[in-house]
């Protein structure tokens, strides 16, 4: 028998009790909890959340092992507090199809730190044109129940339209990353008196929201899930505050670097700031901060996005947008949703887990922390500090935008169905 207790943890920030873990599941949780038999660790002071859920992360495998692999990623994100991760498509070759999301899949298992899901690409090589066999991927071991072209936007209208269709009978939902490409060419920062000073081509925030306000009526009119991958402007939060109250199925995630950091970062020209979408104002974050806070926007995914030196350190307009996220999120929530009060432990358990397990329909993750559920969660330390440092980070890529940056809140402890995966910088295979 697999016995744990943890002594003195604060269940979503509250008074602290013993909970007593055993084959998997919370067995107990109170003052005089059953030791018998069990390892007992000190928790005093640490908080207690179910274990995170990112719907968006990029593992890169297969091919581009170079800069992240499903071993290294679900480390990093063992250690970031998450206990399951959505890889997205976005891969070489694309996961458009049984046989890479079923290797994706199988890779996690083997693995054995968090549940891998595989993300299915809505069209054959992302390429817009013509939609991949979704049934098959969801039919497969893998059981694919989200589907993106992440990094490419599903712009032809049918298309999203037949995607949303097929959607329902699936039990699937279909991740869009909304930027017409029409309004994007040659884009490199946000549009906006920033990016004229310094002479990068706009990436102008209509380019997001007009395919926002066209896929939730697509959703409105086929009945069919969406979700909103990386929401960054202020226009997208009133458009989907509008399409919820419509009543029409429709999530929406923030990535943290969108909460916390703005376009003023480009000054230095730094394209580890380089980032699709863009990052946009400070107003823009503040509106995003609130939408949140506000169940507006569902949820916070990283949209971890590793990538090679020789990717990022380049002249800005050959750099490849994307950052890092697993191991910072929780502190950048911290930063930006705890500390001004916008969010509380509970708040902060709903967008990086519950909301997330939800949307995907994951059935044992996101679950409360109570007797009887599975013991999948992580404990945070809300008094340390730490310092940010690329080359630390379980990642193979090193590009993160808090780089040398202190930041609050620290992942002490993740447990996965009892098992303990990160343990104070550690990792800890099945
Ligand atoms: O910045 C980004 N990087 N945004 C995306 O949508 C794709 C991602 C990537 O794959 O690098």
């Amino acid at each position: 028998m697999n016995a744990l207790v943890l002594r003195g943890v604060r269940l979503y920030g509250e008074d602290p009790v013993d909970v007593e873990i055993r084959d998997g599941l919370i067995a107990a949780v109170g003052s005089d909890v059953d030791t018998d038999g069990a390892e007992v660790r000190d928790a005093g002071g640490l908080v207690a959340l179910p274990g995170f859920v990112d719907l968006h992360t990029h593992l890169r495998e297969p091919g581009r092992e170079d800069t992240e692999t499903v071993a290294t990623g679900s480390a990093a994100a063992a250690l970031g507090g998450y206990t399951a991760v959505f890889a997205m498509a976005n891969t070489d070759p694309v996961a458009d199809n049984a046989v890479v999301v079923e290797h994706v899949w199988r890779r996690g298992r083997e693995v054995g730190l968090v549940d891998v899901h595989p993300v299915g690409a809505v069209t054959v090589g992302l390429a817009g044109e013509k939609l991949a066999e979704l049934g098959t991927m969801a039919g497969s071991l893998a059981r694919v129940r989200i589907f993106s072209d992440d990094g490419q936007c599903v712009a032809d209208p049918l298309l999203m339209r037949r995607a949303l269709e097929y959607s329902t009978a699936l039990g699937a939902v279909i991740a869009q990353h909304a930027e017409e490409p029409r309004l994007t060419e040659g884009a490199q920062a946000h549009e906006g008196e920033l990016a004229a000073r310094l002479g990068l081509a706009g990436w102008p925030a209509v380019a997001e929201e007009s395919i926002i306000a066209r896929d939730c009526l697509l959703a409105r009119q086929t009945g069919g899930r969406l979700h909103v991958c990386h929401v960054s402007t202020a226009g997208s939060a009133e458009l989907l505050g509008w399409a919820k109250q419509q009543g029409i199925e429709v999530s929406a995630e923030v990535a943290p670097h969108h909460l916390l950091l703005d376009d003023e970062r480009l000054a230095t020209y730094d394209p580890v700031n380089k980032v699709n979408p863009p990052l946009r104002t400070a107003a823009d974050a503040k509106v995003l901060a609130e939408a949140l806070a506000a169940g507006v926007l569902d949820c916070v995914a990283t949209d971890h996005a590793p990538h090679a030196v020789q990717e990022k350190d380049c002249e800005w307009s050959a750099a490849r947008p994307g950052m890092l996220g697993l191991q910072t999120a929780l502190s950048v929530v911290v930063r930006t949703m705890v500390e001004p009060g916008l969010l509380d432990w509970r708040g902060v358990a709903r967008v990086l887990s519950e909301r997330p397990a939800e949307i995907a329909g994951l059935p044992d993750q996101g679950r409360p922390l109570e007797a009887g559920e599975p013991a999948t969660l992580t404990l945070v330390d809300p008094d340390a500090t730490w310092t940010v440092r690329g080359t630390e980070l379980a990642s193979i890529a090193a590009n993160t935008p808090y780089e040398g940056m202190e930041l609050p809140g620290r992942v002490v402890t993740t447990l996965l169905r009892g098992r303990v995966t990160a343990h104070d910088g550690e990792v800890f295979h099945g």
